[in-house]
């Protein structure tokens, strides 16, 4: 039982420049991508023609994400506007998405309920110092075992509250 009348985190924008991402949230598999006017947009990840991952597509450059099985082409709403050799446009269950505070946030419950104002305010996130410190602490955690052991890195970190601090 989940709770999905929230906001999640979904991933970074960095990870879905190159192309989709699937990802499973409260259960449900989404695709995440760069949909027409470089939003995201976030669908159940399941092509309608014969249930393919469309996290497995490509996203063309008008932002319409193609299945890489048969070519259906989907929009950003969850909508069809293409599909090689048939007539029908059906339509999957498209998710409230937001980017915010350096994450593309997700929406998994009722729709109507998805209010952008609901998501806490992450001060953290919009602090350079503070994102300096994160930053800091995935590069410690990353690479601390392997500095210790005589390996890898060699540059002192020379802004921020890490300033100084040697490899
Ligand atoms: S399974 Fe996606 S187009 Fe056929």
């Amino acid at each position: 039982m989940y709770l999905r009348n929230a906001w999640y985190v979904a991933c970074t924008p960095d990870e879905i420049a190159a192309g989709p991402l699937g990802r499973t949230i409260c259960g449900d598999r989404i695709v995440l991508f760069r949909a027409e006017g470089g939003n995201v947009s976030a669908l159940e990840d399941f092509c309608p023609h014969r249930g393919a991952p469309l996290s497995l597509g490509t996203v063309r450059e008008d932002g319409r994400i193609v299945c890489g099985y048969h070519g259906l082409v989907m929009g950003g709403d969850g909508k069809c506007v293409g599909m090689p050799g048939q007539r029908v446009r059906p339509t999957i269950k498209s998710y409230p998405a937001l980017e915010r505070y350096g994450f593309v946030w997700v929406w998994p419950g009722e729709k109507s309920l998805a209010d952008p104002s609901k998501l806490h305010h992450l001060a953290w996130a919009e602090s350079p110092a503070q994102r300096h410190a994160e930053k800091a602490w995935v590069w410690w955690v990353a690479y601390r075992k392997p500095h210790r052991a005589g390996a890898g890195r060699t540059s002192t970190c020379t802004k921020g509250p890490c300033a100084g601090v040697a490899p």
